[in-house]
């Protein structure tokens, strides 16, 4: 009888330190810091980390060879097919391409298994690919699975 009563009484006093770990975990949304892999002669990448520092992200921004941005892709679950000229990494996830800041603050909410997001290539008037002319295609934000493959994360 006196086991069982010390069993709850310890159950309870577990509880409150299962809150604390909600708070805790919101950090992601306050001070979002994203490291951008990137070629020091690209001009769209510094357009994207300067877009993500105006929409509240703390950027570190690295130059760096080819060679070692594919090592770079390749370890953080990008494939050849969804190559962007860039790559963010963030909370443990992968940042291919000009993806919105929105969808980023999204992943880092939601939190998904996956290895991260992708935009493939450089669609016209995505962040950091404006044009003069305020020209744009549509294109989509890919949630990239860990097994390589992927799902429409956003439409823009
Ligand atoms: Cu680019
Ligand atoms: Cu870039």
């Amino acid at each position: 009888m006196l086991t069982r009563r010390l069993l709850i009484l310890s159950a309870a006093l577990v509880l409150p330190g299962f809150a604390m770990h909600g708070p805790a975990r919101a950090t992601a949304d306050t001070a979002p810091a994203i490291e951008v892999w990137k070629s020091p002669t690209c001009d769209c990448c510094q357009k994207w980390a300067d877009y993500l520092t105006d929409n509240g992200f703390t950027v570190a921004a690295k130059n760096t060879s080819y060679a070692m941005m594919d090592r770079i892709k390749r370890q953080a679950g990008i494939g050849k097919s969804l190559e962007s000229c860039h790559t963010g990494l963030i909370g443990g996830y992968a940042i291919e391409g000009h993806v919105p800041a929105e969808d980023i603050k999204r992943l880092l909410k939601e939190r998904p298994d996956a290895a991260g997001l992708a935009v493939p290539k450089m669609p016209i008037g995505s962040p950091g690919m404006e044009q003069p002319d305020g020209t744009t295609e549509p294109y989509d934000v890919l949630l990239v699975k860990k097994d390589g493959s992927t799902e429409i994360f956003a439409s823009h």
